[in-house]
């Protein structure tokens, strides 16, 4: 599938494989009487690079990780990046692409754009690099070249860690499907709200859902254009439709091929499940679509994250978690995988636990040995809300754990007679001592609103007590 890109006429050989390939360009031949107007002209072309993203590295104030995808003959791609202020690229560097041949999405059942039925056709390169020697708390910007310097695509953005604070956006379950394309629309909508209120944002991260079939290479490939994917590092966690292909089961190879996630997740599990340091959190991701199966494959996940925290003592002070099924149904307040893993939050000290796949938001007290307890003894479990603008949930009173749950928000608009409008996400701002979380939503006028503002203090000294608590793992 091809998909419309620019190449810079700057490349010699880029115009050579435009017009090898018999497509129109509009190349400036005038070079000669104005150089300096070369590197401003661009053409259009056909891309032979796609899905790009930066993905974080284990440390993400020295490490970067880039990923991409190429035709099956793009062989030798690198990637080019320079520090964001450098405009002309002068003190650049080129780390030539490691590839491996994917064919996993190939052939699979999904939709056009336009709605019709259609097998994916994604055949190719799937590219993988780690940057490392980074500037700590530095904007970079990157390109893609093809292997004969052939393919140039926009610039994109990343920043790495090590300011002293750090900033975030989470958003979740956007279902991104090329036939509807307002539930991106949506996202990209309440994402330029929140960025106004906080430019300062140092990285996208999700819980999961970013797409409605995770077997539809073309839907990953329409989310991973988006203003979010070029100008931001993008963690991201499977969920259920990441997983799913539209009939017949799913894989976690999608989402691992989707990305170019740290591989360091247990056995099975490498670029799927995957931890990374950001100022001094440790993020640890896990995946619902293997967890649910048995009592079994969660403890394996526990074992991997406990192992994860051993090891990398020293190295971080706080810890967040993420997975894709909600900790409580924002129905009625019902507990659901907060039950899984309350005990493990205990145990370990987590400060933030970050789930998605209720569609509605949601913030607790700190809680601990399944108690509210004061700020910075426990662990703070929120859910994000939907952010398509159509699948949401509908938010209703509280009749369970109303003594945990602070706060639960959604649309109560109806999209169809089951699903409400809502389009929201979350600011989440890191501190040394606090941490602040904002819900940003747009309302049945599309106008931006800002709720649930709320700081609380964390521990990052002193490791409190271990709670008695009485959690199992059924
Ligand atoms: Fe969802």
């Amino acid at each position: 599938m091809k998909i419309p890109a620019v190449t810079s006429v700057g490349c010699c050989c880029g115009r050579g494989r435009a017009e090898r390939a018999g497509r129109p360009t509009r190349i400036l031949r005038s070079s000669l009487l104005f150089p300096m107007l070369l590197s401003l002209v661009w053409v259009p072309a056909n891309a032979e690079v796609r899905s790009i993203t930066a993905n974080p590295a284990e440390d993400c104030s020295t490490q970067m990780n880039i990923g991409w995808h190429a035709n099956l003959d793009e062989v030798g791609c690198s990637v080019v990046y320079t520090e964001r202020g450098d405009g002309v690229w002068a003190g650049a560097t080129t780390v030539a692409g490691k590839s491996k041949r994917s064919d996993v999405f190939d052939g699979i059942d999904s939709k056009t754009p336009e709605g019709k039925d259609w097998k994916e056709e994604a055949k190719f390169l799937d590219y993988g690099v780690t940057l490392t020697g980074l500037k700590p708390d530095t904007d970079y910007m990157y390109k893609i070249e093809g292997g004969e310097g052939a393919v140039t695509k926009p610039v994109r953005y990343f920043k790495t860690a090590g300011a002293g604070e750090f900033s975030f956006l989470w958003f979740s379950d956007v279902h991104a499907y090329t036939p509807i394309p307002s539930r991106v629309k949506n996202l990209n909508s309440v994402i330029e709200e929140a960025l106004k209120i906080e430019p300062g944002v140092d990285f996208m991260f999700t819980t999961g859902d970013v797409v409605a079939w995770g077997g539809s290479y073309s839907f990953w490939k329409y989310l991973l254009d988006q203003p979010f994917a070029a100008n931001y590092m993008f963690a991201d966690v499977i969920g259920n439709h990441d997983w799913m292909k539209r009939r017949d089961g799913g894989s976690s190879e999608f989402f691992a091929v989707a990305h170019n996630n740290p591989t360091n997740g247990y056995a099975g599990q490498e670029g799927v499940c995957y931890w990374f340091i950001y100022g001094d959190v440790l993020f640890m991701t896990f995946n619902n679509e293997v967890m649910k199966t048995s009592p079994e494959t969660e403890a394996e996940a526990k074992a991997w994250a406990a192992g994860v925290i051993e090891k990398q003592k020293g190295k971080f002070k706080r810890i967040f978690i993420a997975e894709h099924y909600q900790w409580f149904d924002g129905r009625n307040g019902r507990s659901s995988w907060y039950d899984h893993w309350k005990a493990f939050c205990d145990e370990h000290h987590v400060t933030l636990a970050m789930s998605g796949n209720n569609h509605i938001y949601e913030r607790t007290h700190p809680l601990r040995g399944d108690q509210v307890v004061a700020p910075g003894l426990g662990t703070v479990y929120m859910e994000a809300p939907s952010s398509d603008g159509e699948r949401g949930v509908k938010a209703g009173p509280l009749t369970l754990n109303a003594d945990k749950l602070v706060f639960t928000y959604s649309s109560q608009e109806h999209s169809n007679q089951t699903e409400v409008k809502t389009i929201g996400c979350v600011l989440v701002n890191v501190s040394p001592q606090s941490i602040r979380t904002r819900l940003v939503y747009l309302d049945e006028k599309k106008q931006v609103q800002v709720a649930d503002d709320h700081t609380f203090a964390t521990t990052t000294g002193e490791i409190a007590p271990k709670a008695t608590s009485t959690a199992v793992t059924p």
